[in-house]
């Protein structure tokens, strides 16, 4: 197979001075894209600023031999992403490629959790996706080929120790999702990534280039292919959820079992009756969007011999 080039594309990578996002600026700059390495530099918890992480990451692809530039914006603010979007407009001349990536975590359930951590994970990772996708968008569109990577998290299926994470994770599927269909029309695709790698966040190095130390297994280098595919012109999916970590890549899709249908005596008893048919796995769909639920779960409703 020919390689998969990004030649003459402009990509911004948030979050980029680190860890993942470092990795895949790496990947696409290696490839012949033009990279906007956009980095706030704070810690972990997204407390302070340090235009060092973007500076280092953005030193590392020059002496590679790659094109990219640093950027200290904050994503959670609509000002804070316009500036990022500015940037490869100004030093680049457009955009192609806008890799959602930036991320912070403050640990803490219920009952502890405190509303203003909740509100600045969400800032960060819902929020900022929602910003920088929409000041990037005309520049997407006018470039005919846009591709949006969004990060989520396998935390989405449920943690035990971070909420506001895990809601501000599965937030950024249905903001994929919507933007999807709004950017079928014009060339833009729009996938989400579930990493798994050892970072800071997952309590790897903290070192400016945060490699795994001794755990070659985990690094960020082996999520950053699946990363490079979703952005890639040849990409054949949007709106679909991929995990990657540890060398395996798989996809995770939100599905629903066929269920069962009582319209005459529906009932709480009828419903208790049934609980294994409902959850019943077998024959499940996945519906590609609200539509497609519905022709399937309103499929009852269609007269004798309608629709198959
Ligand atoms: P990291 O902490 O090494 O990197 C995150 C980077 O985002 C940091 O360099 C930080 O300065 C930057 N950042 C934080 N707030 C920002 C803001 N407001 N504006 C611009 N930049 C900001 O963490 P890691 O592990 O590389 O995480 C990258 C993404 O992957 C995050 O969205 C994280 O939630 C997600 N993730 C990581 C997993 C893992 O296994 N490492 C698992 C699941 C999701």
């Amino acid at each position: 197979m020919s390689e998969f080039r990004f030649d003459g594309r402009i990509a911004v990578v948030t979050g980029a001075g680190r860890g993942l996002g470092r990795a895949y600026a790496q990947l696409l700059a290696a490839r012949g894209a033009k990279v906007v390495v956009n980095d706030l530099g704070g810690s972990m918890e997204g407390l302070g600023t340090d235009t060092g992480p973007a500076q280092d990451a953005v030193e590392e692809i020059v002496a590679a031999g790659g094109e990219a530039v640093a950027d200290g914006h904050d994503v959670s603010s609509s000002e804070g992403a316009q500036g990022i979007v500015d940037t490869a407009v100004r030093e680049f001349g457009g955009l192609d490629i806008v890799v959602n990536n930036a991320g912070i975590v403050r640990f803490a359930a219920f009952p502890d959790v405190q509303p203003e951590d909740f509100e600045r994970t969400l800032a960060v990772h819902t929020s900022g996706a929602f910003h920088v996708c929409r000041a990037a968008w005309p520049h997407l569109v006018e470039r005919g080929s846009g591709r949006i990577v969004t990060t989520t998290s396998t935390g989405l299926f449920g943690l035990p120790d971070n909420l506001s994470y895990a809601t501000a994770k599965a937030a950024v599927i249905g903001l994929t999702r919507a933007m999807r269909i709004n950017g079928a029309e014009v060339g833009i695709k729009a996938n989400l990534i579930a990493p798994a790698a050892l970072t800071r966040m997952q309590g790897g190095s903290v070192g400016s280039g945060d490699t795994p130390q001794g755990r070659p297994e985990m690094s960020p280098d082996l999520v950053a292919p699946m990363v490079g595919y979703l952005a890639h012109a040849d990409c054949p999916v949007s709106g679909e959820i991929y995990a990657a970590g540890s060398g395996r890549f798989s996809r995770i899709f939100i599905g629903s079992t066929e269920g069962h249908v009582n319209r005459e005596r529906a009932s709480i008893e009828d419903i208790a009756e049934h609980w294994g048919q409902i959850n019943d796995e077998s024959g499940y769909t996945v519906p590609g969007d609200l539509f497609a639920w519905a022709g399937a779960f309103m499929k009852h409703l269609q007269p004798e011999g309608v629709g198959g």
